[in-house]
């Protein structure tokens, strides 16, 4: 069976959307643990609840980056996943890390990349005066939000929209474009090349 490990960092609704699908045969794999950076983050009593392996690396007790990072990819080695998605997970993670799980690793942004790369997305999009905003999974390479793109989805910007709106009605296509995103990587329907890689 196809092993995921899902990284997130606060409610994990992303995360959630995979555990069930996992469980549904939708995907055909399982989720083997979920990591935070946050040991507050409410995505971990769900995977808790369902009896899902969880692990915290909070990075505020690090004295540095590189040892952050090093701890995270022994947490995520010990799991043996096939696949690695980034649901939600608000760390950028350096290029030596990024390098042991590259072709792997997927993420998943709430922009329609390369627009917008980064925090703010929603923000961003509405100060642009943008018809249409939505988000992309992608593979993730050392340049953050830059690697290529797997899957798209857009939604319209409404008049009278804030940052708060839009991202509600982005988060509703988002859990669907995971989903059918992970699908394809698990089935091998995608491969990362890294010639297509920015
Ligand atoms: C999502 O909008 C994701 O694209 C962004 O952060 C949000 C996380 O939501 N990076 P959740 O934790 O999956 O509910």
């Amino acid at each position: 069976m196809t092993r995921i490990v899902v990284l997130i960092s606060g409610r994990g609704s992303n995360m959630q959307a995979i555990v069930k699908a996992c469980q549904s045969g939708d995907i055909n794999a399982t989720v083997v643990s979920v990591i935070s950076n946050r040991p507050d983050a409410a995505g971990l009593t769900f995977a808790k609840e369902n009896h899902i392996h969880t692990a915290v690396c909070d990075h505020t007790e690090f004295a540095n980056r590189d040892d952050f990072d090093g701890e995270l990819a022994k947490l995520i080695k010990q799991a043996e996943p096939d696949w690695i998605v980034l649901a939600g997970f608000i760390r950028i993670l350096g290029a030596e890390l990024v390098q042991q799980f590259v072709g792997r690793m997927i993420n998943i942004h709430p922009s329609l990349l390369p627009k917008y790369p980064g925090l703010n997305t929603h923000e961003r999009a509405l100060a642009a005066h943008d018809d249409e905003h939505g988000a992309s999974v992608h593979f993730v390479t050392a340049e953050l939000d830059a690697g290529p793109v797997i899957e798209q989805v857009s939604v319209p910007i409404l008049e009278g929209d804030t940052p708060d709106s839009l991202a509600a009605r982005v988060l509703a296509k988002e859990h669907g474009l995971l989903v059918k995103a992970v699908k394809r990587c698990v089935t091998g329907d995608v491969q990362f090349t890294p010639s297509t890689a920015v």
